[in-house]
């Protein structure tokens, strides 16, 4: 059953003749029932409020979706991510607020649900994306940009839309990975026309998500995103490379998972291994555990190690 508050507001928002807020709460109802296993119902709703409103063949769209979106189980919790403390708090909360949306929303408030992660390669954009769908237990959905992107003119806002619309109605966390392939600054005077469209079209959604739906976009250039687009995250976390102290950690935890010494402390390790993304690190330590298993019994971990540097910084130089 739908939850009480919703229907009141349903009925409401049908006597005041408001078609969008109507249109915000049936979808609210959708994805309640959906959490719910009512797949039926959901779908059945789901029908009647498309626009389009022809009632579509399932398999047809249930395909087409597939090209857009993409599902993805989650192999990351937060607890396992090495996040500067402002970044943890930040994210925590909003994952405490959707966990606690009933609470907020009896006080009239709504949750945040969207988040822009920012930063250099290999530093846990990806990763905390996912994270937040496994805490909140929720299906985690990539835009496949290969199967959104057509060179059909009008064609791109057009699946754009139609993943949106997928989204809409679940309970789910919706990721736009490399956000600024597509919502590129307007002002561009190379960009034509179609890019302007699809930058307007990607607005207008975020704008009308309903907050059941967590959008998180990630973006290596923050500076390259569409002023516009930057300012709808009400979440903004900059994901950096590990600092002195924070490469030290996690690599300290990495020898422990890894079950073995990775040659060095892990504090001279980090100095040697200065400018490195957390990816970069984790690669790292596999690559020497891998080395130094295989060289059982008298495997020389220091003399790995020594061997790896002095790879990298003959790659670096050349
Ligand atoms: N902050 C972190 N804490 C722990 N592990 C991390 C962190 N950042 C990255 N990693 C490790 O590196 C791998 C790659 O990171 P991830 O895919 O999250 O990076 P990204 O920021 O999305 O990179 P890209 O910009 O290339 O997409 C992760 O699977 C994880 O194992
Ligand atoms: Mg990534």
């Amino acid at each position: 059953m739908a939850r009480a508050d919703l229907l009141l507001d349903l009925v409401e928002a049908e006597r005041r003749g408001d078609r969008d807020r109507f249109r915000v709460l049936v979808e609210a109802v959708i994805s309640e029932e959906r959490a719910n296993q009512h797949h039926l119902l959901a779908d059945r709703l789901s029908e009647l409020i498309t626009t389009t409103g022809q009632s579509h063949v399932r398999d047809d769209r249930a395909a087409a979706i597939r090209d857009l979106v993409q599902e993805i189980v989650p192999s990351h919790r937060l607890s396992d991510i090495e996040l500067a403390p402002v970044a943890r708090r930040v994210i925590s909360e909003l994952v405490e607020e959707q966990t606690r949306a009933d609470l907020l929303r009896s006080y009239g408030i709504e949750p945040r649900n969207r988040l822009l992660l920012s930063g250099p390669p290999g530093n846990g954009k990806t990763s905390v994306a996912e994270a937040i769908a496994a805490e909140l237990m929720l299906p985690f959905y990539v835009i496949r940009y290969e199967g959104v992107v057509s060179s059909f003119l009008g064609e791109t806002a057009a699946r754009l839309d139609n993943a949106f619309e997928f989204a809409r109605t679940r309970r789910c966390v919706l990721f736009f990975d490399e956000l600024d392939t597509i919502a590129k600054e307007r002002s561009d005077e190379h960009e034509t026309g179609e890019i302007k469209r699809v930058v307007s079209t990607l607005l207008l959604q975020i704008d009308r998500l309903p907050a059941h739906v967590i959008f998180v976009g990630a973006t290596n250039h923050g500076e390259l995103l569409d002023r516009a687009a930057w300012r709808r995250f009400q979440v903004r976390v900059e994901l950096d490379r590990p600092s002195r102290d924070q490469a030290t950690r996690f690599l300290e935890r990495l020898a422990a998972r890894l079950g073995g010494d990775l040659g060095f402390a892990p504090r001279t390790l980090a100095d040697k291994l200065a400018g490195s993304s957390y990816a970069d690190l984790e690669e790292f330590a596999l690559d020497v555990r891998r080395r130094a298993v295989l060289e059982l019994p008298d495997s020389n971990v220091r003399r790995i190690v020594q061997e790896r540097l002095e790879h990298r910084r003959g790659q670096a130089a050349g």
